[in-house]
């Protein structure tokens, strides 16, 4: 079974106002679309991913989703329904879920309910039950509606491509706003499965709000490690932790061999899961050699920050016998804050030596461990 997402992002976001279309606004440093990208994405089951963006919104889309693997980006139409029809005209594939941008925290375990249902229903929807006593109203409070059998459909919605395809193309309605009215007029079966509050549309502010406060409460501490170790070698000075500190012998290494800035961004990457920083600058790439380490740090920090993350405090320390780092401890603190964007009092720096034991003690280089505290965002379970 071949899935592939699409993303409906057409929209203008006219209720939420905020000056740009909501799906490109920001909740925990990332984008709403990107939120909701992701969250398809890295479900296992899913292969493909569509988007669909609004006429002049390349940019703001291409921003938002860079570095992610979008098979086909499109533009929308006037109504989500028009938006929807242009994504089914290009994919291909078993199955679709169709998914609103302006929910961006859809749980895997919300896929896995739409997915199972698939094989004896043309479709699946999520949906909660209405909780809230229900009445018509005008300026006053008018007839009570009975609530019970009532519930409320919320996106992704699953479906056999052709069929919806096909419900689409006999549809003569207004424009519906969302499939499952496609479906069910077409005569297409659609499961019922269990919906998730994190799953809200995001329409008024009050509802921008609520997902950042939500996202906030998801916030979870993470630990990151990196360690370097650089051999001395040729003439000083010696850098480390982004000073330069006058020395007799230099370190050898690819760039400025600077150990404290490379453990500490292997301890950024490491606490957000980004991989390493041999990853991110590979030294077989000739653009990286010399290059000083302090762009590999602000280069962590900012894709630890793009990725939702909270820096909160790194330590680190430097194992070696010379030069004698405590008079620079202080410098240091203040240059790592800067070239992170952290306060100094979120940075500490810290040396020992090893008691002349080991290649440290044997001052044939110097060697440098970190720890950094981040807080994720987290929408599983
Ligand atoms: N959408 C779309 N094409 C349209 C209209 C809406 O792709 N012509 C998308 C929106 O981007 C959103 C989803 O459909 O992800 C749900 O629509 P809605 O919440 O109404 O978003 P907007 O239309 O952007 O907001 P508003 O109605 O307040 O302007
Ligand atoms: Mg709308």
């Amino acid at each position: 079974m071949t899935v592939t997402a699409l993303i409906v992002a057409a929209g203008k976001g006219e209720r939420l106002g905020g000056g740009m279309p909501k799906q490109y606004r920001q909740i925990g440093g990332k984008p709403i679309l990107r939120w909701a990208a992701e969250s398809l994405i890295r479900h296992p089951a899913v292969q493909w991913l569509c988007v669909v963006i609004g006429r002049g919104q390349e940019a703001l889309a291409a921003e938002a989703l860079r570095g992610l693997e979008v098979d086909a980006l499109i533009e929308g139409g006037e109504e989500r329904a028009d938006s929807v029809y242009a994504g089914l005209s290009v994919i291909s594939g078993d199955v679709v879920l169709v998914h609103d941008a302006a929910r961006p925290f859809c749980p895997p375990s919300v896929i896995d309910r739409l997915l199972a249902p698939l094989e004896f229903f043309d479709g699946a929807a999520p949906v909660l039950t209405v909780g809230d006593t229900l009445a018509r109203a005008g300026e006053t409070l008018g007839e009570p509606v009975d609530r019970s059998g009532l519930v409320r459909v919320q996106t992704p919605q699953a479906f056999r491509l052709g069929a919806l395809w096909a419900a689409y193309d006999r549809w003569t309605g207004d424009p519906p706003t969302d499939e499952t009215s496609v479906a069910r007029a077409g005569g297409l079966t659609v499961a019922v499965v269990e919906g998730d509050a994190a799953l809200e549309k995001i329409t008024t502010p009050a509802d921008f709000h609520r997902a950042e406060q939500w996202l906030e409460g998801r916030l979870v501490p993470r630990t990151g490690l990196g360690f370097d170790v650089h051999a001395f070698s040729g003439e000083g000075p010696v850098m480390l932790g982004g000073i330069a500190i006058p020395h007799s012998r230099g370190l050898a290494g690819h760039s400025d061999a600077d150990v404290v800035l490379h453990a500490i961004t292997d301890a950024l990457l490491g606490a957000a899961g980004l991989g390493d920083i041999g990853e991110h600058f590979p030294p077989s790439n000739p653009t990286y050699a010399g290059m000083a380490s302090e762009h590999f740090l602000a280069h962590a920090a900012q894709v630890v920050r793009a990725s939702g993350a909270i820096i909160d405090h790194v330590d680190c320390t430097i194992i070696a016998e010379e030069p004698k780092v405590g008079p620079f401890r202080a410098a240091m603190c203040d240059r790592i804050a800067g070239i992170a964007s952290l306060a100094p009092s979120q940075v500490s720096v810290k040396a020992t030596t090893t008691d002349g034991l080991g290649f440290t003690g044997r001052r044939e280089g110097v060697a440098a461990q970190a720890i950094a505290n981040i807080r994720m965002g987290w929408i599983d379970g």
